[in-house]
Parts: structure tokens; sequence; C-alpha cells
């Protein structure tokens, strides 16, 4: 049946996170800092809304952009955050989670043959996508530029066939994240040109250094942005399935109607947990939280950066990425022995794309107890481990 099947899914791969966070359970023993999902619980006040919707018999489908309360207070969130004002009825659209965002989004504008420029190391949800849409990927290599993408160097990667340039910041696996500055300058390069700008900022809540600044904060590319969000990351609520995306009327029509085919609306106590999640989180619960992220990361930092890895300091989401060339250039097997060795599970740098080949990444969304003991077995382990 083989030769049945679409062409295109015979390059797609199930993803390094996967594929590590599937084997821990071999190993009873193991230490799992393979996913980015919090170690704390979703607030109680996310949860309570869950159990009440569903007690309420608020088990029927919504509209298909989401409930309009809902696009209200994502509205409210991103005017008091940004300064922006998206209009709920007409240019937002509540997904399941931003995967599903992505994943429309994509199918929206992408035609075989298109080409999509991907700053890398990247989040290993784009490429496969784009793939099984028959575009292809054009990468922009980050590892010289301090794991950032410049103006110059997505320039230089412009062509008559670039549909789209899509960027994540904070940026999952690296920590990393665009400036003000960063973000003008790709913005004067992109904004005459008739190319998409697709920007997932999904850990813009996640933020432990400076403050997170939005593509949307451009007026003059907002006819040819999408913007991804949602709550899984900020909220601690990666199961209830809930993002969202932002963009102008026209486009966002579009997208929402990739998105009734594929899932008519999102999971609908989800939205109701999603209303209470802006609305009744106390601010200080969610800054705790960060608080939290924070002194692991400065943690993580330390123990790696003594046991003499070279490492960027993530200024957000809940990764670090650092280099292990010194032992190895197969992060794959690397990660491998790790696994076997030491029972500790974390995600080889190639899956990241080529370039986050010599590195690997932990997440920091664990708990403190198993950060420590993730670092007490990486330390053993390097203490034997020859290239
Ligand atoms: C950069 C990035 N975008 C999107 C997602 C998908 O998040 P969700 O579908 O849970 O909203 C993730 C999850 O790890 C991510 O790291």
């Amino acid at each position: 049946m083989e030769k049945q099947l679409n062409n295109n899914i015979q390059n797609i791969e199930v993803p390094g996170t996967r594929q590590f966070s599937n084997k821990v359970d071999q190993y009873p023993d193991s230490v799992d800092l393979t996913l980015g999902q919090s170690g704390f619980d979703t607030p109680e006040p996310i949860r309570k809304a869950m159990v009440d919707a569903i007690n309420n018999n608020k088990l029927r489908y919504t509209h298909n952009r989401g409930l309009l309360e809902l696009r209200q207070v994502i509205s409210d969130y991103i005017f008091d955050r940004f300064n922006v004002r998206y209009s709920p009825e007409e240019e937002i659209v509540v997904m399941t989670g931003g995967s599903e965002a992505i994943d429309n989004i994509l199918r929206t504008i992408l035609n075989p043959g298109d080409e999509v420029i991907l700053p890398a190391p990247s989040y290993l949800g784009y490429e496969p996508i784009i793939k099984l849409c028959g575009a292809k990927v054009v990468y922009v290599d980050t590892t010289k530029t301090d794991l950032v993408p410049t103006a110059d160097s997505i320039k230089e990667k412009i062509t008559d066939k670039t549909k789209a340039v899509l960027f994540n910041y904070p940026t999952n696996p690296t920590g990393t994240s665009l400036s003000y500055e960063n973000i003008k300058e790709i913005v004067e390069v992109l904004k005459d040109k008739d190319i998409f700008i697709v920007t997932d900022e999904i850990y813009s809540d996640n933020v432990y250094e400076g403050k997170h600044h939005s593509f949307m904060e451009f007026e003059e590319i907002r006819n040819k942005l999408f913007v991804v969000n949602g709550l899984s990351k900020s909220h601690a609520m990666t199961g209830a399935r809930i993002g969202y995306i932002l963009s102008t009327p026209e486009l966002s029509d579009l997208v929402n109607t990739v998105h009734l085919y594929n899932t008519i609306c999102a999971s609908t106590p989800s939205q109701y947990g999603a209303i209470a999640a802006f609305r009744d989180v106390p601010k200080e619960d969610l800054e705790a939280m960060n608080d939290a992220y924070k002194t692991r990361r400065d943690y993580l930092f330390d123990r790696l950066t003594g046991m003499g890895l070279p490492v960027e300091k993530p200024t957000g989401a809940f990764y670090i990425f650092p280099d292990i060339s010194e032992y190895s250039n197969d992060s794959f097997q690397f990660c491998l022995d790790l696994i076997e060795q030491e029972q500790l599970a974390v995600v080889p740098g190639a899956s990241f794309s080529p370039y986050g080949e010599g590195h690997i990444r932990l997440s920091f969304a664990a708990t403190m107890e198993e950060l420590v003991e993730a670092c007490n077995r990486l330390e053993n382990f390097l203490k034997n481990y020859k290239k």
C-alpha cells in the first residue's frame, strides 16, 4: 500500500522530542527533560471553569472562531500588552493549540514549490507541515549571529518563490529572543514585499530578561501578518489545547475556513478554561511561575557551564541548548547513550534542523528536584564519554 500514500508523508519523521519522551517508559528510573510542559499544576480558576463548563453541559460546538467572550478577553489582553487592537469578531480565531494554528496558517498560504524562510535552529513543528504542503524550507543559519535572525540574513534568502518568513521567539530550542531593533530592521526588509510574516510568539509570557516585543507593534506589516499564540505555556495548560491566531479580517476568514474543516471549533470546556485564564488567574501567580522558571534556568545555566559546556543563557521559553560538540557531533547517538547509561532523556539538537547538531536541548519547565538529578546524571555521564 506504500505507493498509495501522499508523496510528502515519506519525508516526515516522528519528532525528536517524542522519540525520546516515548523511550522514557522503557526506563523506570528515568528523568525526562524532553517536553516543554510545565511541572506546575494548571491554576485552580482554570480547572474550576473547565469543570463548571462540563457540569453545566457546555459541551456543544461553539462558533467556529471560538466563543465571542473568549475572543473578547484575548483582544483586551493583546491591547493591554501591546497597545494594538485586534477585533474579536473579525480578526481572532481560537484554535486547538498553537499547533493547529500553525498548520492552518501554512495550509492557507502555501502552494507546492513555495519557499518558507525559517531561522534555525528551529522548533520542530514547522518543517513537516511545510513539507506536507509540498513547499520547501529555506533555513537561515542563526548560529553565527547569536542565535537570532538578522535583517540581512533574511534578505539574503529571499527569492521569487518566497511565500513567507516564519519567526518564533522566544525561541524553542535556544531560548533567545528578538529585540525591538531587530524586529524593526526585519520589518523594513519585508514591509514592501509580497511575503507573509508568520510569527509564533507562544512563549511571549515566559520572558526572564527585558520585555517581549511583537511584530504586531508594526502597523506597516499588519496586512501580511499572522500571529500565533496560545495558553499552553503561559498558563501551564498544554492538555487543554487552546491557541489562537490574530490576522486581518480577510486572512483570518480564510484560516478559519481551513480550521472549521479541520476541527470545527476548539474544545468547549477548554475555551471556558481559557476565559478564566485571562480573567481570573491572579497576575502574581503567573509571575511566581515565571520566577520559578528563572531560578531553574539560572541553576541549569550554572551547572552546565560548571561542566564546561558552552551555552547561551536563555532569555525566554523553557529551554537551554548547550553545545556538546566537544563530546560528540552526533547528538542523536549522544542522547541514546545518555538515556541508556544514565536514564536521562533530553532532545538531540539535530532534531531542530541541521544547524542544531552538536547540541542538546534540556527543558527547565520540570521540577527543581528533577533538574538537580538531571544535572548530576549528565555530569556523571560526561566524565567517561569520549568522542
Ligand atoms: C514554538 C512552539 N510553537 C507551538 C507549540 C505548540 O503548542 P500548543 O499546540 O500546545 O499550543 C510549541 C510546543 O512546544 C512550541 O514550542
